[in-house]
């Protein structure tokens, strides 16, 4: 039941985000210059809100551009209700409905659907993790020097010590491919499905990161806050590897170095 509503609700606002794609929809700035919001962005909240309460009226939801609607629930659904708003805004097709479920503040379900180029992701803790009907696991890659890496940037960038300007050039000085979607939810995905060896980012919100995170957990990798510690989606920071890189991606976010051959 919790599995099919979860799937109901991508698909139904992902229909949404197709309806009305390139089409002339309002879009509004929010905090940060160039952080934007689209009336699509709230239709497809509406949708989602609508298949949640139909099955489960008591759960907890909190979505981005509404917030949290508390309800006295174990269960919690965490909504992007499209990720890669800007790239939505500019006709660019990396961009996702993403809905994550938590139960007593642990990460059970998480499915992303990216309409577009037809790819749903699904994880369901301790089952797999799935793009369409195939398990997808991550990739082998042992060292990040031979690595195909993804990042995103902040919309107010953040001018600090091994801030995210400052690995980025590491990495691209080594000449490491790293890429920047614009989704951080596709970018997770991507590293499930082993497309990407290793993701970061430094100013992440629970509702970019709640489904990807188990995703990438669920095929085979593995996820923490930029210190390497325990992550959960509350953390702003965030490191999503393959495993193997991950020591290494962890070291060079706090100042080390790009390990030599
Ligand atoms: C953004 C995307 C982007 C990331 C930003 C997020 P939005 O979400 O995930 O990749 O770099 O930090 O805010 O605004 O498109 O939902
Ligand atoms: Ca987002
Ligand atoms: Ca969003």
């Amino acid at each position: 039941m919790l599995k099919n509503t979860l799937i109901k609700a991508a698909t139904d606002a992902a229909v949404v985000l197709k309806e009305h794609f390139n089409t002339n929809f309002k879009i509004s700035n929010k905090e940060g210059m160039n952080n934007l919001v689209t009336e699509v962005d709230h239709k497809s909240e509406e949708v989602i809100f609508a298949v949640i309460k139909e099955s489960f009226p008591d759960h907890y939801i909190l979505s981005e551009e509404t917030g949290a609607i508390a309800q006295d629930s174990s269960y919690k659904w965490i909504i992007d209700p499209i990720d890669g708003t800007v790239n939505y805004a500019n006709g660019i097709p990396i961009c996702c409905v993403s809905i994550g479920i938590e139960k007593d503040g642990k990460m059970i379900m998480g499915a992303v659907y990216n309409p577009f180029i037809n790819e749903f992701y699904f994880a369901e803790r301790g089952q797999g993790a799935y793009l369409n009907d195939a398990r997808i696991y991550v990739s082998n890659k042992p060292r990040i020097l031979h690595s195909n890496m993804v990042t995103g940037f902040p919309y107010t960038y953040i001018d600090e010590p091994n801030g995210p300007l400052e690995v980025f050039s590491k990495l691209v000085r080594r000449g490491i491919p790293v890429r920047r979607l614009g989704s951080a939810a596709m970018d997770l995905c991507w590293v499930a499905a082993g497309r990407f060896d290793g993701f970061y980012e430094h100013q992440l919100s629970p509702w970019d990161s709640a489904a990807g995170f188990i995703l990438v957990e669920e095929a085979g990798g593995k996820v923490t806050n930029l210190k390497g510690d325990y992550y959960n989606p509350y953390q702003h920071g965030i490191i999503a590897t393959n495993g193997k890189i991950h020591d290494e991606l962890v070291s060079i976010c706090n100042g080390g170095d790009v390990i030599e051959d």
